[in-house]
């Protein structure tokens, strides 16, 4: 990739994804699960540019979505309704009217609560509601805390029993069709055993409702598969598949899953340029000019991200890479070694494809990066860098407003 070429067309910081990394990620898993019916999702929120979504959508992806406003922009790239999914722990009213309305393939509810108002809501729009039931099986699924989401401590989905009243209670009411059962335990996840045990849970569910002549269709195993970062040894898709499938022999439902980071992550770089290098004493920071604002991972997780230096060897002294962000959380890596670097040298962060540009803000009136696609080796623009009237256009009006009355 010529990282030169792209800082000077483009700018930095520069988000770069290579679509042809994603399309080998999703036919990887498609492939993984050739021998069944199977709707390979991909859950939105890890990246949600129009172009990223409408080229796994060409590659036959669905989409999971977590809000209204991504079942839009999925809608928008393409994505047929019956592939998308709404998961979610606070879906409101109006998100669930409209995703009713839009007639997905299902909404993952998540309490009984939730249940409630899904039916009323069908009742007054006077449609059936399709739903699966998010199955908490309290699984390990040995990631960091924030992202771990299968333990009973955690706030999502009901247990098993639950589950099992919640299904039956669809079976009594003219609006709610239980035509799916959802688990995702968590994200990152490097260890194939929670994906065994969870679907252990879920699929004994599954013969349970079956007896009861509740008809599933669709068998979700949520998301959460790992990737490389540094050295991490991840699963392959036909071994989460293999896991997968191995509880479910005998049964013909689809399987249904909602990969985010395992097929967007590695494909994204974010590209950045060196403003100083400076000494506080012994530590050496190089400042860039891109920021947690721009990439919040390592601030929020402490998450390690790869970082070269464009055209430099690699060895070096120890640094930390910061941003220009007025906090001391403001970092993109910590006691890495680099080159010396000066003003106008560019670093790139690897692994950056997933919750990257997702998770950006405007923190400091920081304008947001562009983002640009490589495909069969050509390179596009997919998102704009913001400008200044971006960044008040919602707010300029109720300048002049406020200084009408105060006269
Ligand atoms: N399905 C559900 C219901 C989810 O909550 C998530 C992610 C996924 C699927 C996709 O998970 P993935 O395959 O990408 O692991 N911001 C964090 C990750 C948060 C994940 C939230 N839920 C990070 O940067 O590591």
């Amino acid at each position: 990739m010529d990282f030169k070429k792209l800082a000077q067309k483009y700018q930095t910081p520069l988000y770069i994804y290579d679509f042809d990394c994603i399309s080998e990620r999703f036919n990887s898993v498609k492939e993984a699960f050739r021998a069944r019916k199977s709707l390979i999702c991909y859950a939105v929120k890890a990246n949600s540019n129009l172009s990223v979504l409408k080229h796994l959508i060409s590659l036959g992806a669905g989409c999971d979505c977590v809000s209204a406003e991504e079942i839009k922009k999925a809608l928008l790239a393409g994505a047929a309704k019956y592939k998308i999914i709404f998961s979610g722990v606070g879906k409101n009213d109006s998100e669930i009217e409209f995703a009713l309305k839009e007639n997905i393939l299902m909404l993952n509810v998540e309490s009984e609560a939730e249940l409630k108002r899904v039916e009323k809501i069908a009742e007054n729009l006077k449609i059936t509601a399709r739903i699966s039931i998010r199955v908490n099986p309290d699984v390990d699924a040995k990631t960091h805390p924030y992202i771990s989401t299968g333990l009973k401590k955690n706030k999502f989905g009901v247990d098993v029993d639950t589950a099992k009243k919640l299904y039956i209670y669809c079976k009594s009411s003219p609006f709610l069709e239980p035509v799916g059962i959802h688990c995702h335990i968590g994200s990152q996840i490097l260890d194939i055993a929670p994906y065994r045990d969870a679907t252990m849970v879920t699929a004994d569910l599954l013969r349970n409702l079956r007896a009861l002549e509740i008809d599933i269709k669709f068998f979700d195993v949520g998301g959460g598969l790992g990737i490389r970062y540094k050295d991490e040894v991840t699963i392959e898709s036909y071994d989460f598949a293999q896991a997968v499938l191995a509880n479910l022999s005998g049964t013909d439902v689809t399987i249904a899953c909602e990969l985010g980071r395992f097929l967007v992550g590695n494909s994204g770089y974010l590209l950045t340029k060196v403003l100083y290098e400076k000494y506080n004493g012994a530590k050496r920071f190089v400042i860039v000019d891109a920021a947690m604002n721009d990439l919040i991972r390592p601030s929020l997780y402490n998450a390690y991200h790869e970082i070269e230096a464009v055209d430099k060897n690699r060895d070096g002294d120890l640094a930390d890479v910061v941003g220009p962000i007025c906090e001391s959380g403001d970092f993109l890596a910590k006691e890495v070694v680099l080159p010396p670097l000066e003003n106008g040298d560019l670093l790139v962060v690897k692994s950056t494809g997933a919750y990257g540009f997702s998770m950006s803000s405007n923190y400091n009136s920081r304008l947001r990066a562009a983002e640009v696609a490589i495909e069969n080796g050509k390179e596009r623009l997919i998102r704009r860098r913001e400008e200044f009237e971006d960044l008040v256009r919602l707010e300029r009006e109720y300048l002049e407003g406020a200084n009408e009355e105060n006269r």
